[in-house]
Protein backbone atom coordinates (compact mmCIF):
# COMPACT_ATOMS: atom_id res chain seq x y z
CA UNK A 1 0.00 0.00 0.00
CA UNK A 2 1.77 3.49 -1.01
CA UNK A 3 -0.20 6.46 -0.97
CA UNK A 4 0.66 9.39 -3.40
CA UNK A 5 3.23 12.18 -2.05
CA UNK A 6 0.02 14.66 -3.10
CA UNK A 7 -1.88 13.27 -0.78
CA UNK A 8 0.81 12.88 1.49
CA UNK A 9 1.85 16.21 1.50
CA UNK A 10 -1.94 17.74 1.73
CA UNK A 11 -2.15 15.99 5.14
CA UNK A 12 1.12 17.46 6.13
CA UNK A 13 0.45 20.95 5.15
CA UNK A 14 -3.14 20.44 6.78
CA UNK A 15 -0.86 19.67 10.45
CA UNK A 16 0.19 22.79 11.35
CA UNK A 17 3.60 21.75 13.18
CA UNK A 18 2.93 24.01 15.97
CA UNK A 19 -0.88 22.80 17.11
CA UNK A 20 0.29 19.56 16.88
CA UNK A 21 3.18 19.35 19.34
CA UNK A 22 1.53 21.88 21.20
CA UNK A 23 -1.26 18.86 22.36
CA UNK A 24 1.66 16.64 23.31
CA UNK A 25 4.33 18.93 24.58
CA UNK A 26 4.28 22.36 26.39
CA UNK A 27 5.77 25.11 24.03
CA UNK A 28 7.19 28.88 24.74
CA UNK A 29 7.99 31.09 21.98
CA UNK A 30 11.39 32.59 21.70
CA UNK A 31 12.16 34.40 18.55
CA UNK A 32 11.37 32.60 15.29
CA UNK A 33 10.87 28.78 17.24
CA UNK A 34 9.06 27.90 19.62
CA UNK A 35 10.51 25.48 22.62
CA UNK A 36 9.84 23.25 25.26
CA UNK A 37 11.01 19.88 27.51
CA UNK A 38 11.96 17.20 24.66
CA UNK A 39 9.38 14.34 25.15
CA UNK A 40 11.88 11.88 23.89
CA UNK A 41 14.51 11.95 26.37
CA UNK A 42 14.82 13.55 29.81
CA UNK A 43 15.66 17.12 30.44
CA UNK A 44 15.15 19.50 33.41
CA UNK A 45 15.62 22.67 30.79
CA UNK A 46 14.47 23.20 27.27
CA UNK A 47 16.08 22.09 23.77
CA UNK A 48 13.41 20.69 21.56
CA UNK A 49 12.66 23.67 19.61
CA UNK A 50 9.76 23.97 17.14
CA UNK A 51 10.03 25.95 13.96
CA UNK A 52 6.84 27.05 12.11
CA UNK A 53 8.56 28.44 9.28
CA UNK A 54 10.51 24.75 8.97
CA UNK A 55 7.51 22.98 9.71
CA UNK A 56 10.10 20.79 11.76
CA UNK A 57 10.91 19.94 14.79
CA UNK A 58 14.79 19.46 16.42
CA UNK A 59 15.82 18.61 20.21
CA UNK A 60 19.56 19.86 20.74
CA UNK A 61 20.02 17.67 23.16
CA UNK A 62 19.60 13.92 21.71
CA UNK A 63 19.07 15.04 17.96
CA UNK A 64 15.38 13.65 17.24
CA UNK A 65 14.65 15.38 14.57
CA UNK A 66 11.46 15.82 11.80
CA UNK A 67 8.40 16.89 10.51
CA UNK A 68 4.78 16.36 11.49
CA UNK A 69 4.50 13.01 10.66
CA UNK A 70 8.22 11.57 12.22
CA UNK A 71 6.77 13.04 15.52
CA UNK A 72 3.71 11.33 15.61
CA UNK A 73 5.19 8.19 14.88
CA UNK A 74 8.16 8.36 17.58
CA UNK A 75 5.80 10.24 19.90
CA UNK A 76 2.83 7.38 19.58
CA UNK A 77 4.90 4.79 18.27
CA UNK A 78 2.83 4.19 14.97
CA UNK A 79 4.27 3.31 11.53
CA UNK A 80 4.07 5.97 8.62
CA UNK A 81 0.84 4.77 7.65
CA UNK A 82 -0.48 4.78 11.50
CA UNK A 83 0.44 8.40 11.73
CA UNK A 84 -0.41 9.54 8.29
CA UNK A 85 -4.18 7.99 9.10
CA UNK A 86 -4.27 9.60 12.21
CA UNK A 87 -2.93 13.13 11.08
CA UNK A 88 -5.59 13.08 8.21
CA UNK A 89 -8.21 12.02 10.65
CA UNK A 90 -7.21 15.33 12.87
CA UNK A 91 -7.35 17.55 9.95
CA UNK A 92 -10.71 16.17 8.30
CA UNK A 93 -8.49 15.16 5.13
CA UNK A 94 -10.37 11.58 3.29
CA UNK A 95 -7.76 9.27 2.44
CA UNK A 96 -8.28 7.06 -0.59
CA UNK A 97 -9.74 3.43 0.21
CA UNK A 98 -8.41 2.24 -3.37
CA UNK A 99 -5.01 1.53 -2.70
CA UNK A 100 -4.93 -1.22 -0.23
CA UNK A 101 -4.69 -4.21 -1.63
CA UNK A 102 -7.53 -6.69 -0.51
CA UNK A 103 -5.94 -8.72 1.83
CA UNK A 104 -4.14 -5.53 3.69
CA UNK A 105 -7.64 -4.56 3.86
CA UNK A 106 -8.91 -7.92 5.23
CA UNK A 107 -5.95 -7.96 7.75
CA UNK A 108 -6.36 -4.14 8.69
CA UNK A 109 -10.24 -4.78 9.50
CA UNK A 110 -9.19 -7.95 11.83
CA UNK A 111 -7.02 -6.27 13.67
CA UNK A 112 -9.38 -3.25 14.20
CA UNK A 113 -11.75 -5.98 14.78
CA UNK A 114 -9.79 -7.69 17.92
CA UNK A 115 -9.10 -4.65 19.26
CA UNK A 116 -12.83 -3.75 19.98
CA UNK A 117 -13.46 -6.54 20.85
CA UNK A 118 -10.85 -6.36 23.29
CA UNK A 119 -11.90 -3.30 24.48
CA UNK A 120 -15.58 -4.18 24.82
CA UNK A 121 -14.46 -7.01 27.22
CA UNK A 122 -12.49 -4.71 29.21
CA UNK A 123 -15.25 -2.83 30.17
CA UNK A 124 -17.57 -5.62 30.39
CA UNK A 125 -15.06 -6.60 33.00
CA UNK A 126 -14.78 -3.25 34.69
CA UNK A 127 -18.48 -2.99 34.94
CA UNK A 128 -18.68 -6.49 36.78
CA UNK A 129 -16.26 -5.53 39.45
CA UNK A 130 -17.97 -3.07 40.66
CA UNK A 131 -21.51 -4.32 40.39
CA UNK A 132 -23.08 -6.79 43.48
CA UNK A 133 -21.53 -10.09 41.68
CA UNK A 134 -18.40 -8.52 42.08
CA UNK A 135 -18.07 -7.93 45.47
CA UNK A 136 -15.88 -10.58 46.53
CA UNK A 137 -13.29 -9.67 43.66
CA UNK A 138 -13.42 -5.84 44.61
CA UNK A 139 -12.87 -7.16 48.52
CA UNK A 140 -10.10 -9.17 47.25
CA UNK A 141 -8.17 -6.52 45.31
CA UNK A 142 -9.15 -3.65 48.24
CA UNK A 143 -7.43 -6.17 50.62
CA UNK A 144 -4.71 -6.02 48.96
CA UNK A 145 -4.55 -2.39 49.61
CA UNK A 146 -5.34 -1.53 46.02
CA UNK A 147 -7.35 1.63 46.14
CA UNK A 148 -10.83 2.76 44.21
CA UNK A 149 -8.22 4.66 42.37
CA UNK A 150 -5.49 2.47 41.37
CA UNK A 151 -8.33 0.13 40.23
CA UNK A 152 -9.48 2.60 37.64
CA UNK A 153 -6.24 3.69 36.77
CA UNK A 154 -5.35 -0.07 35.26
CA UNK A 155 -8.98 -0.81 34.60
CA UNK A 156 -8.67 -3.62 36.60
CA UNK A 157 -12.08 -5.71 36.31
CA UNK A 158 -13.73 -9.01 37.20
CA UNK A 159 -14.68 -12.10 35.19
CA UNK A 160 -18.15 -13.61 36.40
CA UNK A 161 -18.85 -16.68 37.98
CA UNK A 162 -20.63 -18.01 34.92
CA UNK A 163 -18.90 -20.01 31.95
CA UNK A 164 -20.02 -18.14 28.84
CA UNK A 165 -21.62 -14.52 30.39
CA UNK A 166 -19.34 -12.74 28.23
CA UNK A 167 -19.28 -14.69 24.58
CA UNK A 168 -23.16 -14.22 25.15
CA UNK A 169 -22.38 -10.48 25.84
CA UNK A 170 -20.59 -10.19 22.44
CA UNK A 171 -22.20 -12.75 20.86
CA UNK A 172 -25.14 -10.20 21.20
CA UNK A 173 -22.68 -7.05 19.82
CA UNK A 174 -22.93 -9.23 16.82
CA UNK A 175 -19.67 -11.06 16.23
CA UNK A 176 -19.18 -13.78 14.62
CA UNK A 177 -17.71 -17.04 16.52
CA UNK A 178 -14.82 -17.40 14.15
CA UNK A 179 -13.54 -13.70 14.95
CA UNK A 180 -14.40 -14.35 18.68
CA UNK A 181 -12.05 -17.55 18.51
CA UNK A 182 -9.32 -15.19 17.35
CA UNK A 183 -9.61 -12.72 20.30
CA UNK A 184 -8.22 -15.36 22.68
CA UNK A 185 -10.31 -14.74 24.68
CA UNK A 186 -12.48 -18.05 24.64
CA UNK A 187 -12.13 -21.80 24.39
CA UNK A 188 -14.03 -24.23 22.50
CA UNK A 189 -14.53 -28.06 22.52
CA UNK A 190 -17.06 -30.43 21.19
CA UNK A 191 -19.01 -31.21 24.53
CA UNK A 192 -19.11 -27.69 26.02
CA UNK A 193 -19.19 -25.23 22.43
CA UNK A 194 -17.70 -21.85 22.92
CA UNK A 195 -16.83 -21.01 27.02
CA UNK A 196 -14.80 -17.69 28.49
CA UNK A 197 -11.54 -18.70 29.12
CA UNK A 198 -11.73 -16.41 32.37
CA UNK A 199 -13.88 -17.45 34.78
CA UNK A 200 -14.36 -16.11 38.58
CA UNK A 201 -10.85 -14.46 38.26
CA UNK A 202 -10.04 -10.20 38.90
CA UNK A 203 -8.51 -9.51 35.56
CA UNK A 204 -5.77 -7.21 34.69
CA UNK A 205 -6.38 -5.36 31.04
CA UNK A 206 -3.02 -5.78 28.91
CA UNK A 207 -2.44 -2.51 27.16
CA UNK A 208 -0.21 -1.45 24.30
CA UNK A 209 2.09 2.04 24.91
CA UNK A 210 -1.30 4.20 23.13
CA UNK A 211 -3.16 2.30 25.94
CA UNK A 212 -4.88 0.27 23.61
CA UNK A 213 -6.15 -3.25 25.62
CA UNK A 214 -4.59 -6.22 23.54
CA UNK A 215 -5.02 -8.81 26.11
CA UNK A 216 -5.54 -10.09 29.69
CA UNK A 217 -4.20 -11.53 32.44
CA UNK A 218 -6.65 -13.01 35.13
CA UNK A 219 -6.09 -13.91 38.80
CA UNK A 220 -7.61 -16.98 40.65
CA UNK A 221 -9.02 -14.88 43.94
CA UNK A 222 -6.67 -17.07 47.24
CA UNK A 223 -4.99 -20.06 46.58
CA UNK A 224 -5.65 -22.03 43.63
CA UNK A 225 -3.68 -23.19 40.01
CA UNK A 226 -2.71 -21.43 38.20
CA UNK A 227 -2.33 -18.46 39.76
CA UNK A 228 -2.43 -16.60 36.94
CA UNK A 229 -4.18 -17.20 33.17
CA UNK A 230 -3.48 -14.68 30.59
CA UNK A 231 -4.45 -14.10 26.68
CA UNK A 232 -2.82 -16.27 24.14
CA UNK A 233 -0.63 -14.21 21.78
CA UNK A 234 -3.03 -13.22 18.86
CA UNK A 235 -2.79 -10.84 15.44
CA UNK A 236 -2.37 -8.16 18.01
CA UNK A 237 -1.05 -9.58 20.94
CA UNK A 238 2.75 -9.46 20.73
CA UNK A 239 3.78 -11.03 24.15
CA UNK A 240 7.73 -10.32 23.26
CA UNK A 241 6.68 -6.79 22.61
CA UNK A 242 4.67 -5.46 24.63
CA UNK A 243 5.56 -4.43 28.50
CA UNK A 244 2.78 -4.17 31.22
CA UNK A 245 2.48 -1.06 32.20
CA UNK A 246 4.63 0.63 29.88
CA UNK A 247 1.90 2.93 28.41
CA UNK A 248 1.88 4.64 31.88
CA UNK A 249 5.35 4.44 32.43
CA UNK A 250 6.58 5.89 29.42
CA UNK A 251 5.32 9.30 30.60
CA UNK A 252 6.42 9.54 34.32
CA UNK A 253 9.74 11.54 32.77
CA UNK A 254 11.81 9.44 35.36
CA UNK A 255 15.49 8.52 33.91
CA UNK A 256 14.92 5.03 34.06
CA UNK A 257 12.44 2.32 33.97
CA UNK A 258 11.88 -0.40 36.64
CA UNK A 259 11.19 -4.10 35.00
CA UNK A 260 10.06 -6.10 37.58
CA UNK A 261 7.85 -9.54 37.36
CA UNK A 262 4.59 -9.24 37.85
CA UNK A 263 1.23 -7.67 37.61
CA UNK A 264 0.82 -7.00 41.26
CA UNK A 265 4.41 -5.52 41.43
CA UNK A 266 3.76 -3.25 39.01
CA UNK A 267 0.43 -1.96 40.30
CA UNK A 268 1.63 -1.45 44.18
CA UNK A 269 5.05 0.39 42.58
CA UNK A 270 2.65 2.77 41.01
CA UNK A 271 0.49 3.48 43.87
CA UNK A 272 3.97 4.14 45.99
CA UNK A 273 4.61 6.67 43.69
CA UNK A 274 6.96 4.83 41.24
CA UNK A 275 5.15 5.59 37.87
CA UNK A 276 8.02 4.39 35.89
CA UNK A 277 7.40 0.46 36.64
CA UNK A 278 6.60 -2.27 33.70
CA UNK A 279 6.33 -5.92 33.67
CA UNK A 280 7.03 -8.37 30.89
CA UNK A 281 4.32 -10.64 30.07
CA UNK A 282 4.84 -13.64 32.24
CA UNK A 283 7.29 -14.41 29.65
CA UNK A 284 11.26 -13.94 30.00
CA UNK A 285 12.82 -10.52 28.86
CA UNK A 286 13.79 -10.62 25.23
CA UNK A 287 15.02 -8.12 22.39
CA UNK A 288 12.21 -7.09 21.30
CA UNK A 289 11.23 -5.84 24.96
CA UNK A 290 14.66 -4.42 24.89
CA UNK A 291 14.31 -2.29 21.88
CA UNK A 292 11.22 -1.07 23.12
CA UNK A 293 12.86 0.09 25.96
CA UNK A 294 15.56 1.80 24.36
CA UNK A 295 12.88 3.88 22.70
CA UNK A 296 11.94 5.59 25.96
CA UNK A 297 15.79 5.45 27.93
CA UNK A 298 18.68 3.81 28.08
CA UNK A 299 19.10 3.06 31.63
CA UNK A 300 16.85 0.67 34.04
CA UNK A 301 16.44 -1.24 37.17
CA UNK A 302 16.11 -5.00 37.42
CA UNK A 303 13.66 -5.68 40.30
CA UNK A 304 13.39 -9.20 39.78
CA UNK A 305 12.42 -11.30 42.85
CA UNK A 306 14.66 -12.61 45.18
CA UNK A 307 14.28 -16.35 44.00
CA UNK A 308 16.77 -18.30 42.41
CA UNK A 309 14.96 -17.24 39.37
CA UNK A 310 14.68 -14.15 39.65
CA UNK A 311 18.62 -14.42 40.07
CA UNK A 312 18.51 -16.01 36.74
CA UNK A 313 16.01 -14.07 34.62
CA UNK A 314 18.38 -11.21 36.08
CA UNK A 315 21.53 -12.32 34.66
CA UNK A 316 19.50 -13.29 31.64
CA UNK A 317 18.16 -9.71 30.98
CA UNK A 318 21.13 -8.00 31.37
CA UNK A 319 23.32 -9.20 28.04
CA UNK A 320 20.29 -8.73 26.35
CA UNK A 321 19.21 -5.48 27.71
CA UNK A 322 22.61 -4.15 26.66
CA UNK A 323 23.28 -5.62 23.26
CA UNK A 324 20.19 -3.35 22.79
CA UNK A 325 22.44 -0.41 24.11
CA UNK A 326 20.38 -0.13 27.70
CA UNK A 327 22.28 -0.23 30.60
CA UNK A 328 21.05 -2.26 34.05
CA UNK A 329 21.45 -2.43 37.48
CA UNK A 330 20.18 -4.77 39.67
CA UNK A 331 18.06 -3.90 43.34
CA UNK A 332 18.54 -6.32 45.68
CA UNK A 333 15.20 -6.63 47.60
CA UNK A 334 15.47 -9.00 50.14
CA UNK A 335 14.58 -10.48 52.70
CA UNK A 336 11.07 -9.43 51.04
CA UNK A 337 9.92 -11.45 47.40
CA UNK A 338 9.12 -8.79 45.78
CA UNK A 339 8.40 -5.45 45.36
CA UNK A 340 4.93 -4.90 46.23
CA UNK A 341 5.84 -7.21 49.43
CA UNK A 342 8.65 -4.81 49.70
CA UNK A 343 6.65 -1.72 49.26
CA UNK A 344 3.70 -3.17 51.62
CA UNK A 345 5.98 -4.13 54.66
CA UNK A 346 8.77 -1.31 54.24
CA UNK A 347 7.07 1.44 52.71
CA UNK A 348 7.90 4.01 49.92
CA UNK A 349 11.20 5.69 51.38
CA UNK A 350 12.96 2.65 52.60
CA UNK A 351 11.88 1.38 48.61
CA UNK A 352 13.08 4.65 47.24
CA UNK A 353 16.51 3.66 49.46
CA UNK A 354 16.87 0.19 48.38
CA UNK A 355 16.69 1.81 44.23
CA UNK A 356 19.48 4.00 45.57
CA UNK A 357 21.64 1.64 46.20
CA UNK A 358 21.10 -0.39 42.62
CA UNK A 359 24.26 -2.53 41.89
CA UNK A 360 26.41 -2.04 38.56
CA UNK A 361 25.02 -5.34 36.50
CA UNK A 362 28.60 -6.56 35.93
CA UNK A 363 29.40 -6.02 39.51
CA UNK A 364 25.87 -8.75 40.16
CA UNK A 365 27.14 -10.85 37.46
CA UNK A 366 30.24 -10.98 39.48
CA UNK A 367 29.25 -11.42 42.83
CA UNK A 368 26.95 -14.20 41.33
CA UNK A 369 29.66 -16.13 40.18
CA UNK A 370 31.38 -16.12 43.57
CA UNK A 371 28.80 -18.00 44.93
CA UNK A 372 30.43 -21.26 42.05
CA UNK A 373 33.66 -20.96 43.50
CA UNK A 374 34.91 -22.49 47.03
CA UNK A 375 36.90 -19.33 48.29
CA UNK A 376 38.55 -20.85 50.70
CA UNK A 377 40.26 -23.18 48.52
CA UNK A 378 43.35 -21.78 46.50
CA UNK A 379 42.04 -23.44 43.48
CA UNK A 380 38.78 -22.34 44.07
CA UNK A 381 39.88 -19.17 43.94
CA UNK A 382 42.19 -19.26 41.14
CA UNK A 383 39.33 -20.37 39.39
CA UNK A 384 37.32 -17.90 40.48
CA UNK A 385 39.86 -15.17 39.16
CA UNK A 386 40.20 -16.51 35.80
CA UNK A 387 36.49 -16.47 35.42
CA UNK A 388 36.33 -13.00 36.61
CA UNK A 389 38.99 -12.12 34.31
CA UNK A 390 37.71 -13.47 31.27
CA UNK A 391 34.51 -11.67 32.06
CA UNK A 392 36.81 -8.22 31.87
CA UNK A 393 38.38 -8.94 29.27
CA UNK A 394 34.91 -8.32 27.02
CA UNK A 395 34.74 -4.49 27.91
CA UNK A 396 37.15 -3.19 24.93
CA UNK A 397 37.70 0.25 26.29
CA UNK A 398 40.93 0.40 28.45
CA UNK A 399 39.60 2.80 31.02
CA UNK A 400 36.47 1.44 31.28
CA UNK A 401 38.21 -1.74 31.90
CA UNK A 402 40.48 -1.02 34.86
CA UNK A 403 37.66 0.78 36.44
CA UNK A 404 36.24 -2.03 36.86
CA UNK A 405 39.35 -4.06 37.09
CA UNK A 406 39.62 -1.99 40.60
CA UNK A 407 36.06 -2.10 42.13
CA UNK A 408 37.02 -5.44 41.70
CA UNK A 409 40.26 -5.71 43.26
CA UNK A 410 38.99 -3.63 45.97
CA UNK A 411 35.96 -6.12 46.86
CA UNK A 412 37.82 -8.87 46.77
CA UNK A 413 40.80 -8.01 48.50
CA UNK A 414 43.08 -8.78 45.46
CA UNK A 415 46.13 -7.19 44.00
CA UNK A 416 44.81 -4.76 40.95
CA UNK A 417 48.05 -5.25 38.83
CA UNK A 418 47.80 -9.02 39.84
CA UNK A 419 44.17 -8.89 38.10
CA UNK A 420 45.12 -6.94 35.29
CA UNK A 421 48.01 -9.17 34.26
CA UNK A 422 45.68 -11.86 34.52
CA UNK A 423 43.50 -10.19 32.45
CA UNK A 424 46.23 -9.24 29.97
CA UNK A 425 47.92 -12.65 29.91
CA UNK A 426 43.82 -14.27 28.64
CA UNK A 427 43.95 -11.71 26.05
CA UNK A 428 47.06 -12.55 24.85
CA UNK A 429 45.91 -16.35 24.22
CA UNK A 430 43.07 -14.69 22.65
CA UNK A 431 40.44 -17.53 23.53
CA UNK A 432 39.00 -16.16 26.30
CA UNK A 433 36.46 -13.69 25.32
CA UNK A 434 35.06 -15.66 22.87
CA UNK A 435 33.53 -18.14 26.01
CA UNK A 436 31.85 -15.27 27.66
CA UNK A 437 30.94 -13.55 24.09
CA UNK A 438 29.79 -9.84 24.93
CA UNK A 439 26.90 -8.29 22.50
CA UNK A 440 28.56 -5.08 21.46
CA UNK A 441 27.13 -2.11 22.69
CA UNK A 442 25.28 -0.18 20.04
CA UNK A 443 27.36 2.65 19.60
CA UNK A 444 28.35 5.12 16.88
CA UNK A 445 30.21 3.73 14.07
CA UNK A 446 33.67 4.35 14.02
CA UNK A 447 34.66 8.12 12.62
CA UNK A 448 31.55 9.62 12.87
CA UNK A 449 32.91 12.55 14.63
CA UNK A 450 32.06 15.16 11.85
CA UNK A 451 34.68 16.20 9.97
CA UNK A 452 35.30 20.12 8.87
CA UNK A 453 33.79 19.32 5.64
CA UNK A 454 30.83 17.89 6.49
CA UNK A 455 29.95 20.38 8.56
CA UNK A 456 30.49 23.25 6.13
CA UNK A 457 28.29 21.26 3.93
CA UNK A 458 25.99 20.76 6.88
CA UNK A 459 25.92 24.70 7.85
CA UNK A 460 24.94 25.23 3.92
CA UNK A 461 21.91 23.08 3.72
CA UNK A 462 20.26 24.86 7.26
CA UNK A 463 21.54 28.05 5.57
CA UNK A 464 19.73 27.02 2.13
CA UNK A 465 16.82 26.46 4.61
CA UNK A 466 16.40 29.24 6.95
CA UNK A 467 17.47 31.89 3.81
CA UNK A 468 16.09 30.71 1.13
CA UNK A 469 16.77 33.92 -0.78
CA UNK A 470 20.34 32.99 -1.10
CA UNK A 471 19.86 30.24 -3.10
CA UNK A 472 20.46 32.26 -6.33
CA UNK A 473 23.79 33.33 -5.11
CA UNK A 474 24.82 29.50 -3.91
CA UNK A 475 23.15 28.38 -6.79
CA UNK A 476 26.24 29.98 -9.10
CA UNK A 477 28.69 28.60 -7.42
CA UNK A 478 27.58 25.23 -5.94
CA UNK A 479 25.95 21.94 -7.58
CA UNK A 480 24.95 19.18 -5.49
CA UNK A 481 27.49 17.50 -6.57
CA UNK A 482 29.80 19.47 -4.20
CA UNK A 483 28.05 17.78 -1.12
CA UNK A 484 29.72 14.68 -0.94
CA UNK A 485 28.65 12.95 1.68
CA UNK A 486 26.17 10.50 0.14
CA UNK A 487 22.93 11.21 2.32
CA UNK A 488 23.92 15.21 2.07
CA UNK A 489 24.16 14.90 -1.87
CA UNK A 490 21.03 13.43 -2.05
CA UNK A 491 19.25 15.88 0.20
CA UNK A 492 20.95 18.87 -1.61
CA UNK A 493 19.81 17.71 -5.02
CA UNK A 494 15.92 17.51 -3.33
CA UNK A 495 16.69 20.85 -2.11
CA UNK A 496 18.14 22.31 -5.24
CA UNK A 497 15.28 21.10 -7.25
CA UNK A 498 12.93 22.98 -4.61
CA UNK A 499 14.53 26.14 -5.18
CA UNK A 500 14.08 25.74 -8.91
CA UNK A 501 10.93 24.30 -8.76
CA UNK A 502 7.87 25.15 -5.79
CA UNK A 503 9.97 27.07 -3.80
CA UNK A 504 12.08 25.24 -0.86
CA UNK A 505 9.98 23.16 1.79
CA UNK A 506 12.09 21.12 4.17
CA UNK A 507 9.12 19.31 6.05
CA UNK A 508 8.21 18.05 2.69
CA UNK A 509 11.91 17.18 1.64
CA UNK A 510 11.16 15.11 4.52
CA UNK A 511 8.50 12.94 3.62
CA UNK A 512 11.35 11.36 1.17
CA UNK A 513 12.80 9.49 3.99
CA UNK A 514 10.43 7.34 5.67
CA UNK A 515 13.01 6.00 8.36
CA UNK A 516 13.16 7.44 10.98
CA UNK A 517 16.48 7.16 11.81
CA UNK A 518 17.15 8.83 8.27
CA UNK A 519 14.72 11.96 9.39
CA UNK A 520 16.53 12.86 12.87
CA UNK A 521 19.75 12.69 10.49
CA UNK A 522 18.35 14.86 7.80
CA UNK A 523 16.26 16.98 10.23
CA UNK A 524 19.72 17.59 12.36
CA UNK A 525 21.41 18.92 8.63
CA UNK A 526 18.13 21.74 8.40
CA UNK A 527 19.41 22.59 12.42
CA UNK A 528 22.84 23.26 12.60
CA UNK A 529 23.88 25.81 14.80
CA UNK A 530 24.49 29.34 13.24
CA UNK A 531 26.63 31.43 15.83
CA UNK A 532 26.62 34.19 13.83
CA UNK A 533 25.44 37.88 14.87
CA UNK A 534 25.91 40.73 12.33
CA UNK A 535 25.17 39.86 8.88
CA UNK A 536 28.71 40.92 8.08
CA UNK A 537 29.93 37.51 9.85
CA UNK A 538 26.92 36.27 8.05
CA UNK A 539 28.42 36.45 4.79
CA UNK A 540 31.86 36.08 5.71
CA UNK A 541 30.65 32.29 7.14
CA UNK A 542 28.75 31.50 4.13
CA UNK A 543 31.58 32.60 1.53
CA UNK A 544 34.43 30.39 3.93
CA UNK A 545 31.96 27.97 3.50
CA UNK A 546 31.96 27.48 0.12
CA UNK A 547 35.31 27.53 -0.36
CA UNK A 548 35.98 25.10 1.88
CA UNK A 549 33.18 22.95 0.00
CA UNK A 550 34.44 23.65 -2.90
CA UNK A 551 38.10 22.87 -2.45
CA UNK A 552 36.80 19.19 -0.53
CA UNK A 553 34.67 18.80 -3.84
CA UNK A 554 37.46 19.28 -6.09
CA UNK A 555 39.41 17.03 -3.69
CA UNK A 556 36.83 14.62 -4.14
CA UNK A 557 36.59 14.44 -7.49
CA UNK A 558 40.65 14.37 -8.28
CA UNK A 559 40.73 11.39 -6.08
CA UNK A 560 38.00 10.04 -7.78
CA UNK A 561 39.77 10.39 -11.34
CA UNK A 562 41.11 7.48 -13.49
CA UNK A 563 44.85 7.37 -12.91
CA UNK A 564 45.67 8.09 -16.79
CA UNK A 565 42.90 11.17 -17.34
CA UNK A 566 46.17 13.83 -17.22
CA UNK A 567 43.29 16.09 -19.14
CA UNK A 568 40.86 16.12 -16.22
CA UNK A 569 43.55 16.29 -13.51
CA UNK A 570 44.97 19.72 -14.92
CA UNK A 571 41.57 20.84 -14.99
CA UNK A 572 40.47 20.28 -11.60
CA UNK A 573 43.79 21.42 -10.43
CA UNK A 574 43.71 24.85 -12.43
CA UNK A 575 39.92 25.11 -10.28
CA UNK A 576 41.64 24.59 -7.31
CA UNK A 577 43.97 27.49 -8.00
CA UNK A 578 40.68 29.54 -9.12
CA UNK A 579 39.54 29.28 -5.64
CA UNK A 580 41.59 31.94 -4.37
CA UNK A 581 39.57 34.54 -7.15
CA UNK A 582 36.78 33.14 -5.68
CA UNK A 583 36.89 34.29 -2.22
CA UNK A 584 37.32 37.68 -3.63
CA UNK A 585 34.27 37.59 -6.01
CA UNK A 586 32.14 36.29 -3.06
CA UNK A 587 33.08 39.34 -0.71
CA UNK A 588 31.69 41.37 -3.45
CA UNK A 589 28.56 40.07 -3.73
CA UNK A 590 25.24 41.64 -2.35
CA UNK A 591 23.72 38.76 -0.36
CA UNK A 592 20.86 39.62 2.47
CA UNK A 593 20.21 37.83 5.10
CA UNK A 594 16.71 39.20 5.84
P1 LIG B 1 4.28 -14.16 40.60
O1 LIG B 1 3.93 -15.54 40.97
O2 LIG B 1 5.48 -13.54 41.21
O3 LIG B 1 2.99 -13.29 40.84
O4 LIG B 1 4.42 -14.12 39.04
P2 LIG B 1 2.83 -11.80 41.39
O5 LIG B 1 2.86 -10.86 40.23
O6 LIG B 1 3.77 -11.56 42.49
O7 LIG B 1 1.34 -11.79 41.85
P3 LIG B 1 0.79 -12.00 43.30
O8 LIG B 1 1.36 -10.91 44.13
O9 LIG B 1 1.18 -13.35 43.77
O10 LIG B 1 -0.67 -11.87 43.06
C1 LIG B 1 4.91 -13.00 38.34
C2 LIG B 1 4.22 -12.88 37.02
O11 LIG B 1 4.36 -14.06 36.26
C3 LIG B 1 3.20 -14.34 35.51
C4 LIG B 1 2.27 -13.17 35.78
O12 LIG B 1 2.50 -12.19 34.77
C5 LIG B 1 2.73 -12.67 37.12
O13 LIG B 1 2.38 -11.33 37.36
N1 LIG B 1 2.55 -15.60 35.94
C6 LIG B 1 2.71 -16.09 37.19
C7 LIG B 1 1.75 -16.24 35.06
O14 LIG B 1 1.59 -15.81 33.90
N2 LIG B 1 1.12 -17.39 35.43
C8 LIG B 1 1.25 -17.89 36.68
O15 LIG B 1 0.60 -18.92 36.99
C9 LIG B 1 2.06 -17.23 37.58
MN1 LIG C 1 5.78 -11.93 42.53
Amino acid sequence: MRYSDDIIEEVRVKNDIVDVISQYVKLQRKGSSYFGLCPFHNEKTPSFSVSPAKQMYYCFGCGAGGNVFTFIMEYENFSFGEALKFLADRAGVELPQIEYSKEAQAQANLRSSLLEIQKAAASYFYYNLRRENGKTAYHYLKNRGLSDETMKKFGLGYSDKYSDDLYQYLKKKGYSDELLLESGLFQADERKGIYDKFWNRVIFPIMDVNSRVIGFGGRVMGEGTPKYLNSPETKIFDKSRNLYGLNIARTSRKKQLIICEGYMDVISMHQAGFTNAVASLGTALTSGHASLIKRYTDEVLLLYDSDEAGVRAALRGIPILRSAGVKSKVVNLKPYKDPDEFIKAEGPERFEERLSKAMNSFLFIVQTRESQYDLSDPQGKTDFYRDIAARLLEFEEELERNNYIEAIARKYGVGMEELKKMVNQLAMKGTAAQNYSRPREVRKKEGTRESGVEKSQKLMLTWMVSYPQIFSVVEEFLSPEDFTTPLYHRVAKMLFQQARGEGINPAKLLNQFMDSQEQSEVASLFNATLHLESPKEQKKALTDTMIVMKKASLDHQIANLAPDDMKGLQELLYKKKELSNLGEQLQSLNISFE
